[in-house]
């Protein structure tokens, strides 16, 4: 029962089979600073060469900075306040709250297994976690910092002197350290080892009948032509129609390109503890995996760029149950160990 989680990465079946799979998750949960160095079953190695100098360093600082709302412009937002661990590090509402009190109008993304996208954001306007981070920092309805005021802030809070100093040799602070060490710490933000990573690997009794059953309709439904890989994301962008029937629709990816053919278009979420993260889609529309699975059953929204491997599939009742059972065996672990700091750096 005291077994780390990095035993299931290493003996997965084994510690199935001896079903101490929620055991280890409740020691990880009660124990903050635990840093995940081997991926569980079923996904990539986390992209970090543990080897180099300071990596470790670097995730320490990174947690505490993406649990610190001292970064941002009242102090009252931190990077955690719209990716909430207790909502698998996205958000239980549509729309996240910035800075004094600025409503935003996309849902917040999970960055579990973010470090595996080759694109950011839900129009994939950047390519890096580093990158990314700048920018919620930045955005003055997010964070509303500059780069002198994440330096001045920093620098005047000692107790981060010494975590600077471990991660990068001296405690200058930069606003490219401070995105550096927040995005190595979400590289260590995965998720695998779910129920269907164990079926895959051997353990029939690890699905239920209606979740096995629900690979199929998952198959039949051609979901995997957009959610296939390891994280179920093809990381390329697709038109389903959502939002399109609104006033003001969001043109996602069109925002960026300004090309005809991209308007309405967004980045194919993974699916991994999906389930743990309604409501869905970059508008939040859609409140329950149920209601998702209704909307790929009428055949997403017509409108001008509507995808064409989106179209009506008349599932049955019980395929649809199904399906949805199926979304819910791929919830995972790995990310639990990614608590916030007990106390912050003072
Ligand atoms: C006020 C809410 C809010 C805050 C604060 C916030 N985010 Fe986000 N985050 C969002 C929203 C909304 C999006 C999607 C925006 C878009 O696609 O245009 C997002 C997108 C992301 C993504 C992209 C995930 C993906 O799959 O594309 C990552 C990674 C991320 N945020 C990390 C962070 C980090 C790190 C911080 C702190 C420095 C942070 N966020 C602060 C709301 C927030
Ligand atoms: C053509 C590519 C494509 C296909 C096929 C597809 N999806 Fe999606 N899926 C997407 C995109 C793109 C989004 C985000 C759309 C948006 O927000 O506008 C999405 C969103 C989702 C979400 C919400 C995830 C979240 O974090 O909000 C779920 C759940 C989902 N899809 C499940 C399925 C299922 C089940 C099927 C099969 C019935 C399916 N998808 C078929 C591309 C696809």
């Amino acid at each position: 029962m005291q077994l780390s989680c990095k035993w299931t990465a290493i003996f997965p079946l084994l510690i199935v089979a001896a079903g101490v799979t929620v055991a280890c998750n409740q020691t990880q949960a009660a124990n903050s600073g635990n840093i995940l160095r081997a991926s569980p079953m079923g996904i990539d190695p986390i992209p970090l060469q543990w080897g180099k100098a300071g990596v470790v360093a670097k995730v320490e600082l990174g947690r505490n900075l993406f649990f610190d709302a001292r970064l941002s412009v009242d102090g009252t937002v931190s990077c955690a306040t719209c990716h909430d661990p207790l909502s698998a590090f996205s958000l239980s509402e549509r729309f996240a709250t910035g800075v004094r009190g600025q409503v935003g109008h996309r849902k917040p993304p999970t960055i579990i297994n973010a470090g595996y996208s080759r694109a950011q954001f839900w129009d994939a306007r950047v390519a890096t976690l580093e990158e990314q981070a700048a920018g919620p920092l930045m955005n003055p309805a997010e964070m509303g910092m500059s780069p002198a005021s994440v330096v001045s802030i920093l620098t005047g809070i000692p107790g981060y002197r010494p975590l600077f100093e471990k991660a990068f040799g001296d405690p200058g602070v930069s606003l490219a350290r401070v995105t550096e060490a927040i995005a190595t710490f979400e590289r260590t933000v995965v998720s695998g080892n779910s129920a269907y990573d164990r079926f895959l690997a051997g353990d029939r009794g690890a699905l239920s009948p209606e979740q096995s059953r629900g690979i199929a309709v998952f198959r039949e439904g051609r979901c995997n032509a957009c959610h296939e890989g390891k994280a179920f994301s093809n990381g390329a962008l697709a038109n389903l129609g959502v939002g399109t029937d609104k006033p003001g629709a969001d043109p996602g990816r069109f925002g960026i390109t300004h090309e005809e053919q991209d308007w309405g278009r967004f980045k194919t979420p993974g699916l991994r503890d999906v389930a743990l993260r309604a409501p869905y889609m970059h508008d939040g529309s859609l409140k329950t995996l149920e209601e998702v699975v209704e909307f790929y059953d009428r055949g997403g929204i017509a409108n001008r760029n509507l995808d064409n491997r989106i179209r009506p599939l008349h599932l049955t009742a019980a395929k649809k149950a199904d399906l949805v059972a199926f979304l819910r065996a791929l919830n995972g672990e790995g990310w639990q160990d990614a608590t916030a700091p007990e106390r912050l750096p003072q």
